[in-house]
């Protein structure tokens, strides 16, 4: 079994380069599904969900050929009728964008139920409601989810009952080729749903409104391949930002976009961490043992402080001047990790969506696991400024959406190695 070993205590120097954005790029590839077609992706993350996919392309009889960050794909002849293995699309939440693609482009779609990161219940009321707003018919049962419209989807106007990324990138994708206009009212607002308009409409797609939350689409039933740049990943930015403010240094974050960085970059700002932005890159300097003040933040949608950050910012103010209070305003349940962090000799109390951080002058390396994905996360962020070692287990979980994380860190100078120990 694999590990992360960190030695702490060190400040980070250097230069850190950001990977394509894993939640930009998973909807883009489903895409390539919904449009058939010939295609060249730059800035793909080399991380386990991307290749996942590219492996679920593939048992769909599709090609793939990775080079590096760039892949050439061809979806030109797939069959959507062939059943992809249950415990493949167990293995993330993103493999429910195949009701979408496949739907969008052969009116018929079979899945298993997906998985993904435990956070408590995650429904799919609202793909269902997408679905049937455009005219499918839903069936559940033997564990899987059908979705079949016969006579064809038509283009509807479809209001969200709450804003949900997946179910926005799900309606995108079967509306880009449904007949007639389509209105998605409360659309999530997220730079990957963005992004993903960007890549339908150059691959010929009418879509307008994207990053707003009201989104339409005229439907158009020839789309082609063509070749698009993914957009660079906030959230492992933002991760390596909170890394910097943690162990102290000065880092320079490379190939991000600073406008999607807003919300961190505030909260890292109230947090006594100094944020030099430039215009494709953003410098972290903090002085190694200044101390932190304590923060408020409340994980919201885009352009809120985003869920997928906080438990990396819970990390970091563990050893904050007072106490802070994180709200989780996403997920049922997304303060698993803490218990790790408890391990490292964290002060923190959760109360229903809100922890309660008591900062303590130091933590301790200890034995964690990554719980899931962000806050495996932040046990690595943890470690980079306890005193003594952390070893982390589980890490196949951090290796879902951080490409080479162990390499980045160490470049900046981060006592960290990954170890194989016998199972
Ligand atoms: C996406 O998950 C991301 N995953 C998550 O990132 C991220 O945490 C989340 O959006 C919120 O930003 C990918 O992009 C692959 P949602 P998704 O539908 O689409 C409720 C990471 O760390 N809901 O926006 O599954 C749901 O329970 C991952 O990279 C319903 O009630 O999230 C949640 O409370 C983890 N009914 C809220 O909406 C539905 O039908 C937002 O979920 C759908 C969702």
């Amino acid at each position: 079994m694999d590990k992360i070993v960190i030695s702490g205590k060190r400040p980070l120097y250097g230069t850190i380069e950001v990977s394509g954005m894993k939640n930009a790029a998973l909807p883009i590839l489903y895409a390539t599904i919904l449009v058939g077609g010939k295609f060249s992706i730059e800035n793909l993350p080399d991380v386990n969900d991307i290749n996942l996919t590219l492996g679920i392309i593939e048992t769909l009889g599709g090609k793939c050929v990775k080079d590096g960050a760039c892949v050439e794909i061809d979806t030109t002849d797939i069959d959507g009728k062939v059943s992809i293995p249950v415990d493949t699309v167990k293995k993330m939440r993103a493999s429910l964008y195949l009701l979408g693609a496949l739907l969008g482009r052969y009116g018929y779609a079979r899945i298993g139920y997906p998985g993904g990161c435990d956070f408590g219940v995650r429904p799919i009321d609202q793909h269902k409601k997408c679905f049937k707003t455009f005219g499918a018919t839903v069936t559940e049962g033997d564990g899987h989810i059908c979705v079949s419209a016969e006579q064809g989807l038509s283009g509807a106007h479809l209001f969200f009952d709450i804003v949900s990324v997946g179910a926005t990138v799900n309606a995108i994708l079967a509306a880009a080729k449904t007949p007639g206009v389509t209105t998605i009212e409360n659309a999530a607002k997220e730079p990957h749903i963005v992004d993903l308009a960007n890549f339908l409409n150059t691959c010929g797609a009418h879509i307008s409104g994207a990053g707003t939350d009201t989104i339409k689409i005229r439907g158009e039933k020839e789309l082609h391949g063509c070749s698009y740049d993914i957009i660079p990943d906030m959230i492992e930015a933002g991760t390596y930002m909170t890394a910097v403010a943690a162990a102290g240094g000065c880092v320079t974050i490379k190939n991000v976009i600073p406008k999607h960085l807003e919300s961190i970059t505030a909260k890292l700002i109230e947090a006594g961490v100094t944020v030099n932005v430039d215009d494709d890159s953003v410098e972290v300097v903090r002085e190694p043992d200044s101390q932190l003040s304590r923060i408020m933040l409340k994980a919201i949608p885009y352009p809120g402080f985003p869920t997928d950050m906080q438990p990396q910012m819970c990390a970091l103010l563990c050893s904050a001047n007072g106490t802070s209070y994180i709200t989780e305003g996403v997920w049922a349940n997304r303060f698993r990790y803490v218990e790790e962090l408890v391990r490292m000799g964290a002060h923190i109390v959760v109360e229903g969506k809100i922890a309660v951080i008591e900062g303590v002058s130091e933590l301790s390396g200890a034995q964690v696991s990554a719980v899931d994905l962000r806050g495996g996360a932040a046990v690595v962020i943890a470690a980079l400024c306890a005193k003594g070692v952390t070893v982390i287990d589980n890490i196949s979980l951090i290796e879902r959406g951080y490409h080479d994380i162990v390499g980045k860190l160490r470049s900046v100078g981060a006592d960290i190695r990954k170890v194989s120990f016998p199972d």
